[in-house]
């Protein structure tokens, strides 16, 4: 794996020697936050060595590179998913390959399921911590010192300053955000009223199939990591049969302006 990363790091930095601060992973809900980066250059993901090939058709993917401000910041446009049939290693590659061209800092975010009874459809959460019940660990298998530690402490997955001057910044800018902790389960299938009872009991506010293994694996190497959720839908009884896919892209294209403009204020401020 180290050998692999750092070949796709040298092939980067080869074509590019911009150097980011900041990797933000685009889930939905954040979708159009590159239209906020003075772009210096953009690489597909198809012309990555070593990256995982989408094997969904018509799939988006590239890594681009900027500013916001006098930040350098790399996003990732399209995210790779467990459920898609990526293994878990595949899945946190890219993350690998952000903290070895510079990063230090890592923002991710995704839509999920609400099970909170205070949230409603289209909240803005940010994670303050998560569950791991993805069935298959990013770190499983032998481990590599130079990357991080093979027992990783999990007490602060979520950087608590990033979280607080998010925050204040929500305030200032009049974004109303909730926090919350956020489950990590494998999909692709919505969750049962069942499972979703089974989130709340053990103390999750929220429910998703991504995030987790990439946060885990950023910890993994010491990336200060923050991550901002879209509620799309709610876990209980009375909404529970209308969520379809396309309702959970409008709720999160809904909230999307506060959510690339608290990330915005974020990555300028921070
Ligand atoms: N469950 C799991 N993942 C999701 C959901 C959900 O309800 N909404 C958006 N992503």
């Amino acid at each position: 794996m180290w050998e692999l990363v750092q070949e796709t790091v040298s092939f980067i930095k080869a074509k590019t020697n911009f150097t980011p601060e900041y990797g933000v992973i685009l889930g939905s809900g954040l979708g159009n936050f590159t239209a906020d980066i003075q772009i210096e250059y953009t690489l597909p993901y198809t012309e990555i060595p070593n990256f995982p090939v989408s094997t969904v058709e018509g799939h988006k993917g590239a890594l681009v590179f900027g500013t916001i401000g006098d930040k350098k910041v790399m996003a990732m446009q399209g995210r790779f998913h467990y459920y898609e049939g990526y293994s878990m290693q595949e899945v946190t590659f890219p993350v690998r390959v952000m903290k070895y061209l510079g990063i230090n800092k890592l923002i991710v975010s995704n839509a999920s399921g609400g099970v909170n009874p205070n949230y409603k459809v289209g909240d803005i959460v940010i994670i303050k911590d998560h569950i791991n019940l993805v069935p298959e660990h990013p770190l499983r298998g032998k481990n590599d010192e130079r990357f991080g530690p093979r027992f990783v402490n999990m007490s602060e997955p979520y950087s608590k300053k990033m979280i607080a001057q998010a925050k204040e910044l929500a305030q200032k800018n009049n974004i109303e955000v909730k926090d919350g902790i956020y489950l990590g389960l494998q999909g692709p299938t919505f969750e049962t009223l069942a499972e979703y009872k089974m989130v709340k009991i053990i103390g999750a506010d929220c429910v998703g199939m991504s995030t987790v293994p990439e946060v885990i694996v950023a910890r993994h190497m010491d990336l200060e990591t923050f991550g901002i959720s879209v509620i799309t839908d709610m876990g209980d009884e009375e909404s529970i049969e209308t969520i379809s896919h396309d309702e959970v892209l409008e709720a999160a294209r809904n909230a999307e302006p506060k959510v690339r403009k608290l990330i915005n204020e974020l990555i300028l401020k921070y």
